[in-house]
């Protein structure tokens, strides 16, 4: 039987049946469907009944939406699935996320209540846009309580799309091979690159943290993707969504990837640490470990292939990407410390 595609392209009528036939929402009928937001790896559809309510549609395909030459793995949205169920068990955490209305598995369409049409954080990154203050006080509880859950048995390991994941996140930023020019992002963005790229301390660091991404060693449940893109301001303030590359790792991941985006929303140190110091890290949580993927994240976001629209000059680039290099590689100065671990030695293998 061939999948059933959502996507604008479909009649009302077809969407009516399909909803019809998953008893999803019954007794509504469709009114219009929409496109729901920039969806990069899937496609999202916001179905709108007569009756004024709404639901969002979320199908993941054998490829990157966006970029339909690039297979990604499709079980991607069982593991999403798979967060909500769990996340569902624990009230605070399940108020910071949609509802899971419903889940077809055979067509791989995840059925989510409609947060909707707020903006997602990204905003943040604009230069004199006003700070959020929800944002300092709630997206630290998601994680400090996320990160204390136990491990679920048999959760899904998320190595395909996590190996996919690995190569925006530790190759290519260093390689040139890709075809990808980062002057046409800016000029004198090459330039910037090119050292780092060459720097043989900095690839075995990152090296080191790929491992430990791509390793089974973890302890905590991840939401993955932890940034400003998968957070929502809806009505009820500040949501999360799309934890599809969420998978039991390390809870420095989470952490870091999130502090690489205040840096990059301009935020400065002080400011940084005292966001964090809001965050309740579990036993054994490694304040290295979070610099070093924190750098990581700077480095694949200004010098990768995922850019972002942040507003940043050449020269503030420059500055944040030899901060990042301190991080990662442990040179430099002592980074700052959350939690209350002790300081241990940066990951070189
Ligand atoms: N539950 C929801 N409620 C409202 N809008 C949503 C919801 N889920 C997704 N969206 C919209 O769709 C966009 C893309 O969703 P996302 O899950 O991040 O897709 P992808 O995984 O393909 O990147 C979001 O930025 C948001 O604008
Ligand atoms: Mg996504």
């Amino acid at each position: 039987m061939s999948l059933f595609k959502i996507g604008q392209e479909r009649s009302r009528e077809e969407i009516q049946e399909y909803l019809h036939a998953t008893a999803w929402m019954p007794g509504e009928t469709v009114h219009s469907t929409s496109k729901a937001g920039e969806g990069n790896m899937n496609v999202i559809l916001r179905v709108s009944f007569f009756s004024g309510k709404s639901l969002i549609l979320k199908q993941s395909r054998p490829y990157v939406n966006k970029f339909p030459s690039i297979p990604a793995p499709p079980e991607r949205i069982e593991t999403e699935n798979a967060f909500y169920q769990l996340v569902r068990k624990h009230p605070e955490l399940s108020d910071f996320m949609p509802r899971v209305i419903g889940f077809d598995r055979p067509n791989r369409i995840l059925a989510l209540e409609d947060l909707g049409e707020g903006s997602d954080y990204t905003f943040i990154y604009k230069k004199d846009s006003s700070w959020p203050l929800d944002l300092n006080r709630d997206a630290l509880r998601f994680l400090s309580i996320l990160h204390h859950l136990p491990v679920p048995e048999g959760y899904p390991s998320n190595l395909a799309l996590r190996q996919l994941n690995a190569e925006h996140l530790f190759d290519f930023p260093y390689r040139t091979d890709h075809g990808f020019d980062l002057d046409k992002v800016q000029y004198g963005l090459e330039d910037l690159a090119r050292p780092y790229r060459e720097d043989l301390l900095l690839r075995e660091a990152i090296k080191g943290l790929k491992k430990i991404y791509l390793g089974q060693g973890g302890r905590q449940l991840l939401h993955g993707d932890y940034f400003p893109g998968g957070w929502l301001q809806a009505g009820g303030g500040f949501k999360v969504i799309d934890p599809e590359f969420s998978f039991i790792g390390p809870a420095e991941y989470d952490l870091g990837i999130m502090m690489a985006h205040l840096f990059m929303a301009r935020q400065d140190k002080n400011q940084v640490a005292g966001f964090c110091s809001a965050y309740d890290s579990p036993s054994g949580f490694s304040d290295t470990l979070c610099w070093q993927f924190c750098g990581m994240e700077i480095f694949r976001r200004l010098i990768g292939l995922a850019q972002l629209p942040v507003d940043l000059s050449l020269e503030e680039k420059a500055s944040l990407l030899k901060q990042a290099y301190e991080w990662v590689t442990g040179s430099g100065q002592a980074s700052g410390h959350f939690g209350e671990s002790g300081v241990s030695k940066p990951v070189t293998s």
